[in-house]
């Protein structure tokens, strides 16, 4: 029988792309990236700084185009695709809810609906205290509820996140990892989450996805069968992420060489 759950949400099948670089060069950035994402799936993509990530999962969101190969997202158009960025990106005229509702708003969502929804969210992110407040008068990790509930508000069958607690400092930083993955269980959503992180990878993920130096491959896949939430103290955890660490450490010495 047909399982949705093991529905194959994304694929991408041998991706290539380069970029013009200074004087005309050109870089070889994607180098034949191929995986797939199942449904209600939690896949980290790991490597290091520079190797790609960024370009591919601008490519999966539509945002850039491959120079060739397939990407295919099977989702049903009502929800589609939700990104979240490295940077701060809330609009700093808005408060919180109307932050929230902006991606409702383009929808054509009426207004009494986008509000009950918008609140909705912000009640799952801890937030909704702050829903009259403007982007300024909140912390980096609330800013980052914020904009994960804006996410969400559109209800996309698949996230894609960039590094996104890559600014935070590390207690902010830990909490919103064990939130996401509380929210992730509650919503099911498919994720693909960007990180140069081994123990953000290995806390957060089903799978994770390494990538090589440029010109980036996947280079191995790391299975964790661990049980949420994870305690990263324990010698499965540190076994596995010594394992990916070792794995990512000649992927960055390749990286310094160049
Ligand atoms: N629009 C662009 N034009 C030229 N070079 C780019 C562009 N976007 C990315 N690059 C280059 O592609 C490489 C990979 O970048 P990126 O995808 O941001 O990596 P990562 O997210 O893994 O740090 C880098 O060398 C970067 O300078
Ligand atoms: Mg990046």
């Amino acid at each position: 029988m047909h399982d949705p759950k093991n529905k194959v949400l994304i694929e991408v099948i041998d991706v290539h792309k380069s970029f013009l670089g200074v004087k005309g060069r050109e870089i070889k950035v994607l180098n034949g990236i191929s995986f797939h994402v199942k449904k209600g799936e939690f896949v980290c993509l790991l490597g290091p700084t520079g190797c790609g990530k960024t370009t591919l999962l601008r490519i999966i969101s539509g945002l850039e185009r491959q120079d060739k190969g397939i990407v295919k997202v099977n989702v049903e158009n009502r929800g589609g695709v939700g990104f979240m960025f490295q940077k701060p990106s809330l609009f700093p005229w808005r408060t919180v809810l109307k932050n929230v509702e902006f991606g409702l708003e383009l929808k054509g969502v009426p207004k009494e609906q986008r509000k009950e929804i918008a609140l909705k969210y912000l009640s799952l992110v801890g937030m909704e205290k702050f829903s009259e407040n403007y982007p300024h008068e909140l912390s980096g990790g609330m800013e980052k509820r914020v904009t994960l509930a804006r996410s969400l508000a559109t209800d996309p069958d698949v996230l894609l996140m960039d590094e996104p607690f890559v600014y935070l400092d590390a207690q902010t930083r830990n909490t919103l990892q064990e939130e996401i993955i509380s929210i992730w269980e509650k919503t099911r959503k498919t994720v693909i989450f960007v990180t140069h992180s081994v123990d953000e990878a290995v806390f957060l993920a089903d799978r994770v996805l390494l990538m090589t130096a440029l010109p980036s491959t996947i280079k191995e896949e790391f299975p964790v069968t661990l049980k949420r939430p994870r305690d990263r103290t324990s010698p499965e955890f540190v076994e596995i992420r010594k394992e990916v660490l070792r794995s990512l450490r000649k992927e960055v010495e390749k990286a310094s060489v160049i």
